[in-house]
């Protein structure tokens, strides 16, 4: 798998997905499934858009004890997805339950990434909120490294992590990174955010952009945009 944009297809039911992804003709851009269109579809969703030949990032962040987030993998192993995650705050055994769920009988599985820091955290919530006093960017190097350790494929972060968790985990080592924004778009809920050229510079290998193409007046010229910033 090499580097691409991968759009977060935030919506919550079947038909506005579909109609949305229908819009990119010929092109099949690499999808994100989150929580809210999973839990609204269910399972087919995966498989329908799998079906009209789009990668797919299943992004349901599994976190709780090992043995459920081991099942619940091995429930998510065969709908089709090309990557998924689970959160790195589970802890090593946690992750590497994981793995073994996603792991089919004939050693295949897809991808497997985790989440660090959501982009949406900031150091004040980290410390306040969390209880975690070390500089976020020493929290996620850690959270990377436990990953790897893990065996995981790589991590979920902010582009501005991307450098330093290359050179802490290895080139290999992927790097999927949301807060994703064009230079003159507002940041939202989001906290720590880069532009697709920064996060190429930056050593991105895949980034996740939802908002920036999902509501903007015309998704595909957006996401042409991302795929000249970030790809060209
Ligand atoms: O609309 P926006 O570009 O902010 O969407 C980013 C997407 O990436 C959302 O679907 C969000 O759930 C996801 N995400 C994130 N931060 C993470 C992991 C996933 O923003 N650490």
């Amino acid at each position: 798998m090499g580097r691409d944009v991968i759009v977060a297809c935030d919506f919550s039911d079947r038909k506005t997905t579909l109609d949305f992804l229908s819009q990119f003709k010929g092109r099949k851009p690499f999808v994100k499934i989150g929580m809210e269109l999973f839990y609204a579809e269910g399972p087919d969703i995966v498989k329908e858009i799998k079906k009209r030949d789009h990668k797919i990032f299943l992004d349901l962040k599994l976190h709780d004890i090992p043995t459920t987030v081991k099942k619940a993998m091995a429930v998510l192993s065969d709908l089709g997805a090309d990557i998924l995650n689970c959160h790195a705050a589970g802890t090593a055994e946690m992750m590497e339950a994981a793995l073994e769920g996603l792991t089919r009988p004939d050693g295949t599985r897809p991808k497997l990434i985790a989440v660090t820091q959501l982009t949406s955290t900031d150091q004040p919530a980290l410390e306040n909120e969390l209880m975690i006093h070390f500089p976020m960017n020493e929290v996620v190097e850690n959270y990377a490294l436990n990953a790897k350790r893990a065996g995981l494929d790589g991590v979920v972060c902010s582009p501005l992590e991307a450098s330093l968790i290359h050179e802490a985990c290895g080139r290999d080592f992927l790097t999927v990174t949301p807060g994703v924004r064009f230079a003159e778009s507002a940041a939202s809920d989001q906290k720590r955010v880069m532009t697709p050229e920064a996060a190429k510079t930056a050593g991105s290998d895949y980034i996740v952009v939802g908002r920036p193409i999902t509501q903007a007046a015309d998704p595909v010229a957006a996401y042409e945009r991302c795929c000249e910033e970030f790809l060209d």
